[in-house]
């Protein structure tokens, strides 16, 4: 079965990793990529999906979202993913590039009455494109098949103790999409910090063709960082939600009820999951993925990489 698929990403250098497997794996249709702002601002992350199809030889349509968070003022990563969110790898923008006035949350919309009942939405950066989508088009939630992000945590942050980014930056968008009743799969810290890409995996990949060279090129900036405070490599957070749709198998996870804690100060954007308590929610529609079998997950990973 060939999944049609929706990303919506703040492509930076996981992200950008992301894109290469949605692309290499055959059992998805990317039907397109829309643009938030997180990793970077929004004007470097749509140019970098842009970039991203140049780099593929690709024209997947790209929509831009939104310029700020809903409620809070941005809060980037460029430490993590550099100025340009691509670990300051330059990539050209293609000639051919088209510029959609058509925002994130309608090209959303419209993909999704496209294929009712099928479409996937992945959704790898702040949610903030996922809510105002589900806001303006109620309907949505009826359509979409399910939202499988990657996001929050059963246990660890790591922006705060309590936090992961992509809740932290936007915790009332990822409110309004845990609370929108559709079935998600979160793809938490729990999981995707097992999910390391070693430097001898990039050395390896570096050998196989551009697209390895660029993986390679774009993590050697936040390696400098992760190997400071002793991690094996670079978490691929963002490939988490791919592979999960294609290959479940790979992973462990439990039915939980998950909310996001928007009101707190120690824990702001934290994922409250039911899992753990005997007091559980009413509401149990999220899949908290909780571990990884990583030597399957990168093999399947650097597959993707060397056949784009
Ligand atoms: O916490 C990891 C997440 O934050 C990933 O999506 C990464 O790209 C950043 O957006
Ligand atoms: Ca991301």
């Amino acid at each position: 079965m060939k999944y049609p698929v929706w990303l919506d990403c703040d492509v930076g250098v996981d992200d950008a990793i992301a894109i290469l497997a949605l692309h290499a794996l055959d059992e998805i249709d990317l039907l397109g990529i829309s643009t938030v702002c997180g990793n970077a601002e929004q004007e470097k992350t749509f140019s970098n999906a842009h970039r991203m199809n140049g780099l593929m030889g690709t024209d997947y349509p790209v929509h831009r979202g939104a310029e700020t968070p809903l409620y809070r003022p941005l809060n980037v990563s460029a430490m993590f993913h550099g100025e340009n969110g691509l670990g300051n790898v330059e990539l050209p923008i293609p000639e051919n590039a088209v510029f959609n006035r058509i925002p994130a949350w309608d090209a959303i919309y419209e993909a999704a009455k496209q294929h009712p009942g099928e479409l996937r939405l992945i959704a790898i950066g702040p949610m903030t494109n996922v809510a105002i989508a589900l806001m303006k088009h109620p309907e949505l939630k009826t359509l979409l098949h399910s939202v499988l992000i990657m996001g929050g945590s059963a246990s660890v942050g790591n922006v705060t103790t309590a936090a992961e980014f992509n809740i932290y930056d936007d915790p009332e968008a990822a409110q309004i999409l845990f609370k929108s009743g559709i079935p998600i799969v979160m793809c938490g810290l729990d999981a995707t910090l097992k999910a390391v890409l070693t430097p001898e995996d990039w050395n390896e990949l570096a050998e196989t063709g551009r697209c390895g060279r660029f993986v390679r090129d774009c993590l050697s900036h936040p390696w400098k960082f992760l190997q400071s405070i002793g991690f094996a490599g670079v978490p691929m957070h963002d490939s988490c939600p791919v592979l999960y749709l294609v290959h479940p198998e790979y992973f462990k996870a439990e039915t939980a009820g998950v909310y996001v804690e928007t009101r707190g100060t120690v824990s702001l954007g934290r994922t409250v999951t039911d899992l753990y308590s005997d007091k559980k929610f009413d509401d149990r529609h999220v899949t908290v993925v909780l571990d990884v079998e990583r030597d399957r997950f990168i093999e399947t990973l650097k597959d993707c990489i060397r056949r784009v």
